[in-house]
């Protein structure tokens, strides 16, 4: 199993050690045979090359089975031309591995349960997953752009477009995502497909499709249908009724912004995109933290957590990936909190950096 790391700016180098550490302790617990290779991508590439994604960068990334991202960006960089910003690069290397499938855990540990702006007998014991079109949709579609018209008033114009293969191929991720998580759980699996087919005739193909794959490939997976609107209101009204959520780009991306944040906080939040034969990169969901970068104040357990993604979904181990996620439930419950996961009400709790909140869950790792 090769991994190849990228840690990226700001706070991005601190966080990546405490993961990689954690990945090192359950590649020797559980003989894996994990090899690493170290890499630059975003401000630190552009330092070192003047590209976000240079050609080493994006050679190591295709021999990888699996990339782990820190994260990308910061103020230095905000001011140069914009096709070689720092984001660039993260877009480029989504592309050009073809990282079609983008997940996102929003998991809430019944010890943050007070991080969230929701009432807790809404979100207590909250598990979902969105599995939202990363590389199509109307972000992609052509044509797009600005035009004057002939009254001379401007018109901004997109372009929503699925083909059929494109909807079965996130459709079979999110199907077999939820037999994954239903052998895991104990529970029935089930899919909820988010779709406008009321108003939009690409979502209409979305649905049938959705219908007609389920029928011909995955008959022992639950299927429902949602409208965007109302699974917005679903989502904070009874998040609980959901287990994996299957959309286009463009609902994918409000509504897997709004599960993440069910959870209330931005540090706790993993996330994988993947390719066709289950390669992927992981990353966590927050930026690089420029404000907190170098003090040893970030939060390192959302990258951790994308470790655990990481041996689930592309290396398909379970048992690791579960152990990992157990040992930050148990740092939580010894009341160990990065800044950014402090309860209001700090009784019982002890403020810790990213070294030590890695190194509790490495010890509880064993
Ligand atoms: N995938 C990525 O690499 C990615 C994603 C988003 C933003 N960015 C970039 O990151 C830079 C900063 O962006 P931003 O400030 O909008 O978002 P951000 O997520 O970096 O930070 C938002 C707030 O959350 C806090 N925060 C974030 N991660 C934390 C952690 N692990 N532990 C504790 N606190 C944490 C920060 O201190 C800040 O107050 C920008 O250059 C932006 O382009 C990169």
């Amino acid at each position: 199993m090769n991994v190849l790391t990228l840690a990226g700016d700001g706070i991005g180098p601190e966080i990546m050690i405490q993961a990689v550490n954690v990945l090192q302790a359950a590649s020797n617990k559980f003989e894996l045979g994990v090899m690493l290779e170290e890499g630059d991508l975003g401000g630190a590439a552009i330092d070192r090359t003047g590209l976000p994604l240079p050609d080493d960068t994006l050679a190591k990334a295709r021999a990888a089975d699996a990339v782990l991202l820190g994260a990308v960006g910061g103020p230095k960089w905000d001011t140069i031309e914009r096709s070689i910003r720092p984001e660039r690069g993260l877009l480029k290397i989504r592309s050009e591995l073809g990282l079609f499938a983008n997940l996102r855990v929003a998991k809430l540990y019944p010890q943050l349960v007070n991080a969230s702006s929701i009432k807790p007998e809404i979100i207590q014991g909250l598990d979902l997953l969105i599995v939202r079109e990363l590389t199509g949709g109307i972000y992609f579609g052509e044509p797009r752009g600005i035009r004057t018209l002939d009254n001379g008033e401007q018109q901004g114009y997109n372009t929503m477009v699925y083909k059929t293969s494109e909807i079965e191929r996130i459709g079979k991720v999110a199907f077999d995502l939820a037999r994954v998580r239903a052998k895991a759980s104990g529970k029935a699996a089930k899919v909820c497909s988010v779709d406008k087919a009321n108003v939009l005739e690409v979502t209409e193909l979305w649905k049938q499709t959705m219908i007609q794959l389920q029928e011909s490939d995955y008959t022992d997976v639950g299927l429902s249908h949602m409208y965007a609107d109302n699974a917005c209101m679903q989502l904070i009204k009874n998040p609980k009724q959901f287990d994996v959520m299957v959309t286009g780009n463009l609902f994918g991306d409000i509504l897997s912004d709004e599960a993440a944040m069910l959870t209330g906080s931005i540090g706790m939040l993993p996330s994988a995109s993947l390719d066709e034969h289950g390669k992927g990169l992981y990353e966590p969901c927050h930026g690089s933290a420029p404000d907190i970068a170098g003090q040893d104040k970030a939060n390192p357990l959302a990258t951790i957590l994308s470790v655990a993604m990481m041996l689930r979904y592309t290396f398909q181990h379970e048992e690791s990936a579960a152990a990992i996620e157990q040992a930050v439930s148990e740092v939580l419950d010894d009341g160990l909190r990065t800044g950014d996961i402090m309860d209001t009400d700090s009784s019982g709790l002890t403020l810790v950096g990213c070294q030590q909140m890695g190194e509790a869950v490495l010890a509880k790792l064993g």
